[in-house]
């Protein structure tokens, strides 16, 4: 019952991630997204839903850092990543992971340096306890005995495992996942479905995935908003299971069904 409370505790400490206001644009285009506001909470699997282009990978990129926000704010754990213009960054990113579309190991390193290195890094630990831990979170992503082999020698998905094992390297309870099962057959991407879930439950890791993959939203996800281009910004937010419901709104329902707009206008009692 103890890890129910420390649940319960965790209630009250700042969510993995909060996004105020944010404005996203390009050059002096104007605004691709504007007044975008969400909340991922500890250990939920999150899901960035919408068309292509309607601005998933943007939110992302300003997520994690990698671009500043037009207008608006990002607090990862309660600390504003933009504070004093930038200053504290890279301590913010060290408090999430992220597993890039191309999975980003080193190719030239084993899968055991590749989930040591972020450790060597930005850890003060020793060697040997390194490896002990490189070890422990690649068995955790069920790569145990694969220590030694290369990216190359192993197979899409386990690739991926590996990628998520690296993204674990510095104990983040928060992991973003770009499009985790581009690219693998539809048993392998529910393998590594599993794993999300396992990860999450067991381990209070917090996901924020981007992906269209029905499959995997309707069995992971827990909630989700959806964004839409022409409304450059969410259109939906909630479990897909009731955003799969939303006949009021014709776009969701067409997205969660796998319809086209005709089909979902048909089936929408008010168009
Ligand atoms: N680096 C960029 N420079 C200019 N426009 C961009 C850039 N990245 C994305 N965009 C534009 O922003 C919009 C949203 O793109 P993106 O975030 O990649 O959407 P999604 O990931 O949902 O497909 C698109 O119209 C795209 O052309
Ligand atoms: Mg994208």
């Amino acid at each position: 019952m103890s890890s129910t409370s420390d649940k319960k505790a965790d209630r009250t400490a700042p969510p993995p991630v909060k996004v105020e206001g944010l404005s996203v644009a390009y050059g002096n285009s104007p605004p691709i997204l504007e007044d975008v506001n969400f909340t991922i909470e500890a250990g939920e699997i999150f899901g960035i839903l919408g068309g292509s282009g309607s601005g998933k990978s943007s939110v992302l990129r300003n997520l994690i850092g990698l671009v500043k926000p037009r207008k608006g704010r990002i607090f990862i754990f309660g600390e504003d990543l933009w504070a004093d213009n930038g200053r504290h960054l890279n301590e913010s990113r060290h408090k999430f992971g992220m597993m890039y579309q191309a999975g980003a190991l080193f190719g030239s390193m084993t899968l055991l340096e590749n989930v040591a290195m972020p450790m060597m890094e930005f850890t003060g630990m020793s060697r040997e306890s390194v490896i002990t831990a490189a070890r422990v979170k690649l068995s955790l992503v069920g790569l145990g005995g694969y220590e030694y082999h290369l990216p190359a020698h192993i197979s899409g998905g386990m690739q991926k495992r590996a990628a998520i094992a690296r993204a674990m390297a510095l104990e983040p309870k928060l992991i973003f996942l770009d499009e985790p099962s581009a690219g693998l057959d539809p048993i392998t991407s529910a393998d590594l479905d599993r794993l999300i879930v396992t990860l999450a439950r067991n381990l209070g890791i917090a996901f924020g995935v981007v992906t269209h993959e029905l499959g995997s939203i309707m069995s992971i996800i827990d909630r989700a908003i959806v964004l839409e281009k022409s409304a450059k910004g969410i259109v939906a937010e909630g479990a897909p299971a009731e955003l799969a419901k939303r006949t009021d709104q014709p776009f969701v329902a067409a997205f969660f069904n796998r319809q086209t707009m005709d089909e979902a206008k048909k089936a929408s009692p008010k168009q």
